[in-house]
């Protein structure tokens, strides 16, 4: 079933987890697991776009994540280089532009390298976006937005003492990429793992039990009529929503 085209999210954030309890299930490598999630990726990539939904974050690796074996780590590495050989084209011709949050300095060269090249190929695209948090912690995403800031003060180009979110977001990775509307985590585990905790002040959240792996276009589906059916309010009250106040962006944005 296709979710109403009114109401859509106009950005979806996955937290695509369980990648290794799928292999274990089964007695495969955890790496597995990850083969088997790339598939998963693309295929809910075109998934996204066919429901018309704009924006796609993927929480592809944590800050953290580097703490893993690390032929884990390396395997995740060369998988990404695989993947963004493999898809810049698709993306191309999709017309999809690739952003990228985190920390992408610190990767190794082969996939960086494809990294750059994909995001230059496609940064003329406006229609859909596929952002791929690399690297990513919410934590130090914060800690390099405040330096940044800083820098930009001593120099002039802000002003000392102004306190303004919409002002202080622009030196977030995510500047000039639009809030999530919903965050969808799979595997069953409801919690943030330091992931877009700021843009996601207002997002509605849906804990899917389904592995990563496992997860189809049809559970994205239930996941944005879940979405629509729930009410979002920044604030004000159910009375005020129903009578068709609308939150205002200046609030929340303060
Ligand atoms: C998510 O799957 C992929 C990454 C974190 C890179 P996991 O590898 O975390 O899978 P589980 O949580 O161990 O099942
Ligand atoms: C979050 O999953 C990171 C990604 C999906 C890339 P983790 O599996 O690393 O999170 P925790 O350790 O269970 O919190
Ligand atoms: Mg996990």
């Amino acid at each position: 079933m296709q979710p109403a085209s009114a109401n859509l999210p106009q950005h979806v954030a996955i937290i695509m987890d369980g990648n290794g309890r799928w292999a274990k299930q089964r007695g495969l490598p955890r790496i597995e697991g990850h083969r088997r999630g790339v598939e998963t990726v693309r295929a809910i990539i075109d998934a996204t776009r066919a429901l018309g939904i704009r924006y796609l974050t993927l929480y592809a690796f944590s800050a953290e994540n580097w703490q893993r074996p690390a032929d884990e780590v390396s395997a995740l590495m060369g998988l990404l280089e695989y993947f963004l050989r493999r898809e810049t084209k698709v993306l191309i011709k999709n017309h999809v532009r690739l952003h990228t949050i985190g920390r992408i300095d610190e990767l190794p060269a082969g996939p960086r390298k494809e990294l750059q090249h994909a995001v230059a190929a496609t940064r003329h695209f406006t229609d859909w976006n596929l952002v791929l948090a690399l690297n990513y912690g919410s934590r130090t995403e914060l800690a390099d937005a405040a330096c940044a800031y800083a820098a930009a003060v001593v120099a002039g180009r802000e002003k000392p003492g102004e306190s303004s979110w919409t002002t202080f977001s622009r030196y977030l990775y995510t500047a000039g990429l639009p809030d999530p509307d919903l965050l969808i985590r799979t595997s069953g585990e409801t919690r943030l793992s330091n992931f877009l905790l700021m843009q996601c002040a207002y997002a509605e959240m849906v804990f899917s039990p389904v592995l990563w792996p496992d997860f189809t276009k049809a559970e994205l589906a239930a996941a944005v009529e879940e979405y629509q059916r729930r009410e979002r309010r920044y604030g004000l009250t159910a009375e005020q929503i129903k009578a068709g106040t609308a939150p205002t962006a200046a609030a929340i944005n303060r």
